[in-house]
């Protein structure tokens, strides 16, 4: 099996996304509001990549059914039920609802891998078992970082470094690793004893503790709190 992450959010070509288990990952913050929100007993995601298209998207679905969820600049988009904050997306809200999510870069990446054959969504919160889940299906994997206004994410790539740990320690001497994956491996080991000083570093995470979010970032810290690996098929996104 071989590992590959891509460190740049532009469309892979259509031989890698029909071979390969691609890993969608924005930690900070849309994959982990992804994963919690489905844990918490969220219906299905529905991303998209426009807040204007989020409110047309909403016109299909009875009322009540549907929640609107996301942000631009990290901030609740005005007329949304949402933010893009993991810790409100709790079964009492969300729990058999769709939501239909627009963020800046994360629900994005989905539409850049929209017609791979089998499209995971992970973050810290789910690490273990999307691991878990790479190695049932045997085949190559790509990991996707959602990437930061299209420039490298460290703390995406750091997550991808987790993931590829993770399969290395169950699949052994089967996982082989391009440079990129080996390079996203060390940069976990680097920070793997403290998750949230590589939040703290990086660019995003500044961003959002400067707009007031700081605890979103021991919120998505939090590793393997869930066994749920989201799908993303045919524009939604459910639980496997
Ligand atoms: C994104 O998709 O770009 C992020 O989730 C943004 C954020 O949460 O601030």
């Amino acid at each position: 099996m071989h590992i590959d992450i891509q460190f740049l959010p532009f469309s892979p070509d259509p031989s890698t996304l029909s071979r390969r288990t691609i890993v969608v990952i924005d930690v900070l913050r849309a994959t982990s509001v992804i994963v919690h929100a489905i844990s918490q007993g969220a219906l299905e995601i529905i991303p998209v990549s426009t807040v204007e298209e989020a409110f047309q998207m909403a016109k299909n679905f009875p009322p009540g059914t549907t929640l609107l969820g996301g942000e631009r600049g990290s901030k609740k988009i005005e007329g949304f039920d949402l933010g893009n904050s993991p810790r409100e997306y709790i079964a009492e809200k969300v729990k058999g609802k769709r939501v239909i999510l627009t963020t800046t870069n994360g629900t994005k990446a989905f539409h850049l891998v929209a017609s791979g054959q089998e499209i995971m969504v992970a973050s810290f919160l789910n690490t273990g078992a999307t691991a878990r889940r790479c190695l049932d299906l045997s085949r190559d994997i790509l990991l996707f970082p959602s990437g930061d206004g299209g420039r490298f994410s460290l703390e995406d790539t750091i997550c991808g470094g987790m993931l590829i740990d993770q399969v290395i320690r169950i699949g052994g001497k089967s996982v082989a690793l391009t440079d990129a994956a080996q390079s996203a491996h060390i940069l976990y080991q680097r920070f793997e004893n403290n998750l949230i000083e590589a939040f703290h570093v990086s660019c995003h995470g500044k961003d959002l503790v400067a707009k007031g979010f700081e605890d979103d970032l021991a919120y998505c810290a939090q590793i393997d709190i869930t066994d749920i690996v989201p799908t993303f098929r045919d524009g939604v996104i459910r639980a496997h």
